[in-house]
């Protein structure tokens, strides 16, 4: 039997993608960090884009911030196998200019220029549910001037899945655990399970509504 078309779409995607130099990223990375996880979940997580390890290893979320968010899954029950992981952009974005590589969020044309493999990437996955891991992902998905502070936690419409919804960055969390309390890792275990739960509820409902037609047309003949 033929693997199903969206393993099919992705492994395409995944392929064309690794040697894409549509903007300046491509000069300084190591690897393309595409995506991993389960593309049939209902639920897709993407964050801002690969540092240093996700660079060398070309997966998304391995570093520091990533043990981070994987706690934050576990502590929800979910582990990777849940859910789809991948970034605003796949090329590691970095201020060369010290000699030393320090991370940076990616620009506007970068993002755009991105896209090209998030969006039908997004589109093979056709989940329920997206959570933006931090701002840039949010301004890229939700709307230019999203305010994460403010607005992380909500549900907006999407043109990418049935509904999205933002929540802070583990790498931010990690830098105001030193400043204060728990630095808002609650927050991200809390907006984790209501795109999870959200992601469930949808995912039973889509599933269902063959039979609800079916029982439709059948009363609709007797
Ligand atoms: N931060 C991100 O946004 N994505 C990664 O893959 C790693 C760190
Ligand atoms: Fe291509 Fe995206 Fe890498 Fe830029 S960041 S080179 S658009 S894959």
């Amino acid at each position: 039997m033929s693997a199903p078309s969206l393993e099919v779409d992705l492994a395409d995607l995944r392929t064309a993608a690794s040697t894409c130099t549509s903007c300046g990223l491509c000069e300084r990375r190591t690897h393309v960090v595409f995506g991993e996880g389960n593309p049939a979940s209902p639920l897709v997580l993407v964050g801002e884009g690969p540092g240093d390890e996700e660079d060398k290893t070309g997966r998304p979320f391995v570093g520091r911030a990533g043990k981070l968010l994987d706690q934050a899954l576990l502590d929800n029950g979910l582990t990777r196998e849940h859910v789809y992981i991948c970034n605003t952009v796949k090329c590691r974005a970095a201020d060369w200019s010290t000699g030393k590589p320090v991370n940076r969020a990616p620009t506007d044309s970068e993002t755009l220029a991105c896209r090209q493999w998030l969006i039908p990437q997004l589109a093979a996955i056709s989940p329920e549910v997206i959570l933006c891991i931090g701002a840039p992902s949010a301004k890229n998905l939700i709307k230019k001037d999203f305010k994460i502070t403010v607005e992380r936690g909500r549900y907006f419409a999407s043109d990418y899945s049935k509904t999205i919804l933002a929540t802070l960055h583990p790498a931010y969390i990690l830098r105001q655990m030193n400043i204060s309390g728990d630095g808002g890792y609650s927050l991200l275990v809390g907006d984790i399970a209501k795109a999870w739960e959200a992601a469930q509820r949808l995912r039973e409902k889509r599933a269902m509504a063959p039979l609800m037609v079916a029982e439709t047309q059948l009363g609709f003949e007797l």
